[in-house]
């Protein structure tokens, strides 16, 4: 009947949503997170998070995939025809991530090349900002900056390449090799870092733990936010991804490996950055609080100023690290693209090719606009305003419409039992129920508090230096994922409501 692409093996797959989930946040998010937020004591919050929100939502969105086996959309049309527009919102969610996630990727590119110069030279800022990004004043776009515009380019014909090739020729392979080549590359770069001088006063102010902070209701508000964009939950991503299952599929235990490989990645990435941050306080004869540093700033100009430092090889390390962002960056670029390949194939009716050509030339040509003199600001603006309401809000909406209004925990439970070694238990039904809705909940709420007063407000809080117009656009961009998602699913299925209703046959047969 129908033939929808699927994984060639369960390896395949779960390397596909590992890769997926370990991406740039992994490596320049998690640690200053982790260290700001308690630093050991972090791990209470932060291990809560992953076994309340992130993994049984991981295994909501498996189960769902694998049950109603359809894009994002589909899936949630399939569940019920009025909750398509939440598979639209998350597919348009990842539509805009990954127009800016794209142009990172092309910077690491730069800079893995960069590196066999060590081309950065001693002030490693006004590298970045001024020889190689030609950084406009905020708001403004001045002119396309051609060293980020051709990597860009290859970013987008390698991955563009691989999505044409289908999931079992295209991602499967892709992540078969990435993946571990990564986790080799990253092993290395981590032996270095922790064997380097100072590397213990590093790891000493990272693990340290303040339980002080664990209190603060900010700090577990950090530790969701951190698991929800580190998995790649409630992006339309994992649902996509497992709705290339077959059916006989392990949902569950793919769902732990996943989500603990993820945090595996996150832990040794931590103590890998601290190492060097240890290394480079001893070398200025700082104290480490004084050079930590998370995001863009931490890769591109405090990592540079670690490598000129290096004792030795400093342009092979160099190399290495910034190929392991392009390696852990597309694997994750993939699976945000796959999001609405998959969307407009099934929705549409048109071929992969098509799918590819339109979805992905689309995002292709929006993300030039982030690889102009103005790029630098307006990508920090919408990645603000896209993650933040991309990773609370439609989070929540997405546990409440399963869980409370459409009260599918039960069956998903089942179905999810009926395949799975391990068993769910109520664990994962209060989670899902009770826990995340209420710990998401409170985010939104502060989140809104926040903002509304920030945004509104004539300085902007912390978005100092940008002009309101700049913030203007990132709330439009969030509301605009939302409203798009609301049109797309109002549109018409190009096989009618027959195609959306037919889960019910395979079910039962
Ligand atoms: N989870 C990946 C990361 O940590 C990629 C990703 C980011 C996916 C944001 C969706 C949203 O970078």
């Amino acid at each position: 009947m129908e033939n929808r692409s699927q994984w060639g093996t369960r390896a395949g797959f779960i390397l596909a949503a590992v890769g997926s989930a370990i991406g740039l946040g992994n490596i320049w998010r998690f640690p200053s997170v982790a260290y700001e937020n308690g630093g050991g004591a972090f791990f209470i919050p932060y291990l809560f998070a992953l076994l309340t929100a992130g993994i049984p939502i991981l295994i909501m969105e498996f189960t769902m995939g694998h049950k109603y086996r359809g894009s994002a959309p589909l899936t949630f049309s399939r569940l019920n025809k009025k909750t398509e527009f939440v598979g639209w919102w998350g597919v348009l969610v990842a539509f805009v991530i990954s127009t800016y996630y794209s142009v990172i990727i092309a910077w690491a590119i730069s800079y893995s090349i960069f590196s066999f110069k060590l081309s950065w030279g001693s002030s490693t800022d006004t590298f970045l900002t001024g020889d190689y990004l030609h950084v406009a004043d905020p708001g403004q776009i001045g002119g396309l900056v051609p060293g980020v515009l051709i990597q860009l380019i290859i970013v987008w014909l390698a991955t563009l390449g691989i999505l044409f090739r289908g999931v079992k020729k295209g991602i499967e392979v892709a992540n078969r090799i990435m993946i571990p080549t990564l986790v080799v590359v990253f092993l290395i770069i981590v032996i270095r870092a922790i064997t380097l001088p100072g590397a213990l006063e590093g790891l000493d102010a990272f693990f340290k733990p303040d339980f002080s902070k664990i209190a603060s209701p900010d700090v577990w508000v950090a530790a969701y936010g951190q698991i929800f964009f580190s998995l790649s939950i409630a992006f339309a991503i994992m649902i996509t991804y497992s709705s290339y299952l077959p059916k006989k599929s392990d949902i569950t235990n793919n769902a732990f490996i996943t989500g603990f490989g993820n945090s595996g990645f996150e832990l040794l990435a931590g103590i890998g950055v601290f190492s060097v941050l240890g290394f480079m306080a001893v070398q200025q004869g700082v104290s480490v609080d004084e050079v930590v540093s998370g995001g863009v700033g931490l890769a591109f100009i405090v990592f540079p100023a670690i490598i000129n430092e290096f004792p030795a090889f400093n342009e092979l390390f160099g190399f290495l690290f910034f190929a392991s962002l392009v390696l852990a960056g597309m694997t994750s670029l993939i699976s945000i693209c796959e999001t609405y390949i998959a969307g407009l194939v099934d929705k549409f009716k048109i071929s992969r090719a098509k799918a590819v050509m339109f979805g992905g030339g689309l995002a292709a040509i929006i993300s030039f606009m982030f690889a102009t003199r103005g790029g630098l600001n307006f990508l920090d603006v919408t990645d603000y305003f896209i993650n933040q309401f991309g990773v609370a809000v439609l989070g929540l909406v997405e546990v409440v419409v399963v869980a409370w209004l459409f009260r599918k925990l039960k069956e998903y439970q089942k179905h999810a039992n009926d395949v799975s070694d391990i068993r769910l238990g109520s664990w994962w039904t209060i989670s899902l129920g009770v826990i995340t809705p209420i710990v998401l909940g409170y985010m939104i709420y502060g989140l809104f508090k926040q903002n509304l007063t920030k945004a509104f407000s004539t300085d902007n809080g912390n978005y100092e230096g940008y002009p309101d117009s700049l913030i203007y656009v990132g709330w439009a961009i969030a509301a605009l994922a939302l409203v798009l998602g609301i049109v797309l699913s109002l549109i018409k299925w190009r096989k009618g409501e027959e195609e959306v209703k037919s889960i019910q046959d395979r079910e039962a047969n």
